[in-house]
C-alpha cells in the first residue's frame, strides 16, 4: 500500500465516526483521483446552425454527432450542472434523486393507484445535469425486442424504424467489453459507449438467474438471440464507474472548437417567426437570452420537458394553451400518450447469510476497495444483481417478447431501515410501519416485477404559463385492468422464483406482510396480489410517448418518422418522448439508440448500415455473422 494510501485510510477510519457515507465517499474520491472535467463556459455566440435543448441520454448523442463536422456550428444548452465524481458510484444510484441533480417532480395523486404513498403521488426524478437522466440511472442495458420496434414500423406507422433498421444503430454507440457476450453477434467493441457486468458477484445473483432455469427461462444475453431470459444485468459501467452519455460523448467532443456547451442555462421558451422555429430564449448567468438557429433547434429535454417547452411557445393542444391564454401556433396532441413502466410491490424473502449490500455498505474496507481498485459490491448497478424477462398468461405472442420483467436486488425495502424507499418512493409513513417495519435490516432478497407493456395512458400539461412552474403530470397508472391483472400474473412467477430450489440453500422465507388496505381479500389471492399492486405502484422511470412519432396524417402524433414537428420547421424532438410504445425494456439504449439516428437523419446520411446495404460502419467480422444469421434481419 502506498503511504497516501495508509494516510487516507486512517482519514476515512477517522471520519467514519462521526461522518455518514455520502461525505466519505466523496473525500476519498476527491483524494484518489482526478474530479469530472468542468464545464464553465461563459460566453457564446448569437447564432449557431444547430441549437440542442437538454444535454441528457439523447441531447449529449446529438450533440456530440453533429459536431462531428467541424463545418457545423452546434450549441448545447443544459439547465442543470456538470456531475461530480460521486455520481459515477454505481451503488449509490438512489442516493442522488432529491439532490440539486434532480429536476424532482411529482405526479398528481392517482386514483387507482399508489395507495400505498403520500398523497398518492408518484416521486418522478428526472436528471437536471449534463448526462440528464443517465446521471440518476440504475445503468441497466436493455435494448428491447425487436418485435417492439416491427410493431413502431408496421403498427405505428414509424416507416424506418424497424428493428433491421435500428439494431445498427445500437451498435454505433457500443462498446461491449464482456468476452462471453461480445461475439455472440449481436454486441460490437469500439463504440463510445461502454456496456460491462459490474466485477461484483453475490451468490444471490447466480442463484436468480439458476432459479429462472427452473421455471424453463433460460439464461444468456437479453440482448441477443432471444430476450426471454434471466442472466446477470449488463450495464452501462467501465472499471465499476458510470458512464453517463455526458461522459461517453462530451468529455471528449468538449474541447472541439464548433461546440459549445453552456450548463445552468435553462430554456424558457422557442423563438418562433411564423411557423418556422428560429432560435430559443434561455436563461443564463440570472438573465434572459435569445440565440438563433441558422438550421434547426432539437428539442433533446426529455419526455416532461419537451412537451412543457413545446406547450410554453405555442405548440400543442389549442384547448388546453387557450385556458392559460397561451397563443396557438401549431394544434397537436402534445404531452398526451404518456405511459411509463411500472412495478409492483416486490416479493420480498428472508435468507439466512448476510449478503445484503445495501445494508452492509458503510463498510470502510468496501469502501477502500471501490475507491481503489473499483471492486466490490459498490460496483453493483444500483444494487441489481439480476434480470429476467417473463411470459405471462395475457402475453398473446407465442414467440419471444416478454411482457414483465424482474428487477432482482440482494435486499429489501426495510434492509437499510426504509430511509431510501421513503425519500425515493415517498411510501407513507403509515404503509411503512405496518409493511415493512418488522423487517428492519434483515438479511434479506426482493423481486420487483416490472409491466412491461402498459395499456395505460396518460397526460403532460401545463400548471401555468410560468416556464419555472413544474408541470401537471398524470400517468393514470393501473386505469386499464388489464395493466394490473398482467402485474399479479408477475407477481406470481417470482414468488415461484423466490421458493425454487436454488434459494432453498438460503433458506429463502416469504416476508410475513400484510398490506394495509388488502386484509379483506385472502392472502395470495389475485385479488390480493392487486390491492398490493395498486397500494405499493413504483415508477421504474421511464416515461415517453409525449411527443408521438408516426404517420403525419395520424392525429395522435407529434412528430413525423424524420422527428420534426408537424406543421412547423426547423424544429425536431429528439429524446424519449418520440417513443411511440414503450420498448419491453429499460429506456435508456432505446433513447440513445434514436438520437444516434436522429443524428444521421439530420445530417442526411446513414453511417450504420447492415450488410444488406452500403456497410459504413458495422465492423466486417460482425457483418459476415450477420449475413449468414438471417433471423437477425
Ligand atoms: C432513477 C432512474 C433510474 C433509471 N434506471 C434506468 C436503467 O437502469 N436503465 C435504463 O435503460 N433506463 C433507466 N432509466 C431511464 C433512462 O435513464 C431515461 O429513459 C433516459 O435517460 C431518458 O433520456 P432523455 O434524453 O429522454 O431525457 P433526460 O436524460 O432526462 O435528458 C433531458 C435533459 O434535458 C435537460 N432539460 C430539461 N429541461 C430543460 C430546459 N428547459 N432547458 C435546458 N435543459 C433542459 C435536463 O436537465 C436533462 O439533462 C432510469 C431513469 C431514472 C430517473
Ligand atoms: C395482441 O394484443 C394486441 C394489443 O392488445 C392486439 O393489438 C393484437 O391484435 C393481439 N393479437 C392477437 C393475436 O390476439
Ligand atoms: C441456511 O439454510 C439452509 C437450508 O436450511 C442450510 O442448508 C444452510 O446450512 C444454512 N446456512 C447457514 C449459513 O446457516
Amino acid at each position: 500500500m502506498l503511504l497516501s494510501q495508509v494516510a487516507l485510510k486512517w482519514v476515512a477510519l477517522k471520519a467514519l465516526t462521526g461522518l455518514s457515507l455520502l461525505p466519505l465517499m466523496a473525500l476519498l474520491i476527491v483524494y484518489s483521483e482526478i474530479e469530472a472535467p468542468s464545464f464553465n463556459r461563459k460566453n457564446f455566440d448569437p447564432e449557431y446552425d444547430y441549437i440542442i435543448v437538454g444535454g441528457g441520454s439523447a441531447g449529449a448523442v446529438v450533440a456530440s454527432r453533429l459536431s462531428e463536422d467541424p463545418t457545423v456550428k452546434v450549441l448545447l444548452l443544459e439547465a442543470g450542472g456538470a456531475q461530480s465524481a460521486l455520481h459515477d458510484v454505481p451503488l449509490l444510484a438512489a442516493e442522488f434523486q432529491k439532490t440539486r441533480v434532480d429536476w424532482q417532480y411529482k405526479t398528481v395523486p392517482q386514483d387507482v393507484a399508489c395507495f400505498g404513498l403520500d398523497n398518492r403521488q408518484s416521486q418522478w426524478p428526472r436528471g437536471k445535469v449534463l448526462g440528464g437522466s443517465s446521471v440518476l440511472n440504475y445503468m441497466l442495458y436493455v435494448r428491447g425486442n425487436r418485435k417492439d420496434y416491427d410493431f413502431w414500423d408496421t403498427g405505428m406507422g414509424c416507416v424506418g424504424w424497424s428493428w433491421r433498421e435500428v439494431f445498427p444503430y445500437f451498435l454505433k454507440s457500443e462498446n461491449n467489453r464482456d468476452p462471453d457476450i461480445l461475439r455472440n453477434g449481436y454486441h460490437v467493441s469500439g463504440g463510445p459507449l461502454t456496456i460491462e457486468r459490474a466485477p461484483f458477484r453475490s451468490p444471490l445473483g447466480e442463484a436468480f438467474v439458476a432459479a429462472g432455469e427452473t421455471l424453463g427461462y433460460p439464461r444468456g444475453d437479453y440482448n441477443g438471440h432471444i430476450q426471454t431470459r434471466f442472466d446477470i444485468p449488463q450495464g452501462t459501467v467501465e472499471d465499476g464507474k458510470r458512464v453517463s452519455t455526458a461522459k461517453a460523448f462530451l468529455y471528449k467532443a468538449r474541447k472541439r472548437p464548433n461546440l459549445h456547451i453552456l450548463t445552468n442555462a435553462k430554456v424558457l421558451k422557442l423563438v418562433l417567426e411564423g411557423k418556422r422555429c428560429v432560435g430559443v430564449v434561455f436563461r443564463f448567468r440570472g438573465f434572459p437570452h435569445v440565440v438563433h438557429a441558422l438550421q434547426e433547434v432539437i428539442l433533446s429535454a426529455g419526455a416532461i420537458n419537451s412537451p412543457q417547452i413545446l406547450m410554453l411557445s405555442g405548440i400543442g393542444p389549442s384547448q388546453h394553451l387557450q385556458s392559460l391564454g397561451i397563443p396557438v401556433v401549431a394544434d397537436l396532441p402534445v404531452g398526451r400518450n404518456l405511459h411509463d413502466h411500472i412495478g409492483a410491490a416486490g416479493l420480498s424473502f428472508h435468507i439466512n447469510q448476510t449478503f445484503s449490500v445495501v445494508r452492509k455498505r458503510v463498510d470502510i474496507d468496501k469502501v477502500i476497495q471501490y475507491v481503489f481498485k473499483k471492486r466490490g459490491p459498490l460496483t453493483l448497478l444500483g444494487g441489481v444483481e439480476g434480470v429476467g424477462f417473463l411470459k405471462t398468461k395475457y402475453n398473446n405472442d407465442s414467440g419471444d417478447w416478454p411482457d414483465a420483467e424482474i428487477h432482482f436486488v440482494s435486499s429489501s425495502p426495510a434492509g437499510d431501515g426504509g430511509a431510501t424507499i421513503k425519500k425515493v418512493m415517498g411510501i407513507s409513513d403509515e404503509f411503512f410501519d405496518r409493511v415493512y417495519r418488522p423487517h428492519l435490516h434483515q438479511d434479506s432478497f426482493t423481486l420487483y416485477p416490472v409491466l412491461l407493456r402498459p395499456q395505460s395512458r396518460g397526460y403532460v400539461k401545463l400548471f401555468s404559463p410560468d416556464p419555472d412552474d413544474p408541470p401537471l403530470i398524470n400517468p393514470r397508472y393501473l386505469t386499464k385492468n388489464r395493466d394490473v391483472l398482467t402485474l399479479v400474473e408477475a407477481m406470481k412467477q417470482c414468488f415461484a422464483i423466490g421458493i425454487s430450489e436454488p434459494f432453498r440453500k438460503f433458506n429463502a422465507q416469504p416476508f410475513n406482510m400484510v398490506f394495509p388496505g388488502c386484509e379483506i381479500y385472502p392472502v395470495h389471492s389475485d385479488e390480493y396480489l392487486a390491492c398490493m399492486a395498486r397500494t405499493y405502484t413504483a415508477t421504474i422511470y421511464h416515461p415517453v410517448g409525449t411527443c408521438k412519432m408516426g404517420d403525419p396524417a395520424d392525429p395522435s402524433t407529434v412528430v413525423d418518422t424524420q422527428l420534426r414537428v408537424k406543421g412547423i420547421s426547423g424544429l425536431r424532438v429528439v429524446d424519449a418522448s418520440i417513443i411511440p410504445k414503450i420498448p419491453s425494456g429499460n429506456t435508456n439504449a432505446p433513447v440513445i439508440m434514436v438520437a444516434e439516428r436522429a443524428a444521421d437523419l439530420i445530417k442526411g446520411i446513414r453511417s450504420a448500415h447492415l450488410p444488406d446495404g452500403s456497410i459504413l460502419y458495422v465492423p466486417s467480422d460482425l457483418a459476415n455473422s450477420l449475413f449468414q444469421d438471417n433471423s437477425l434481419l
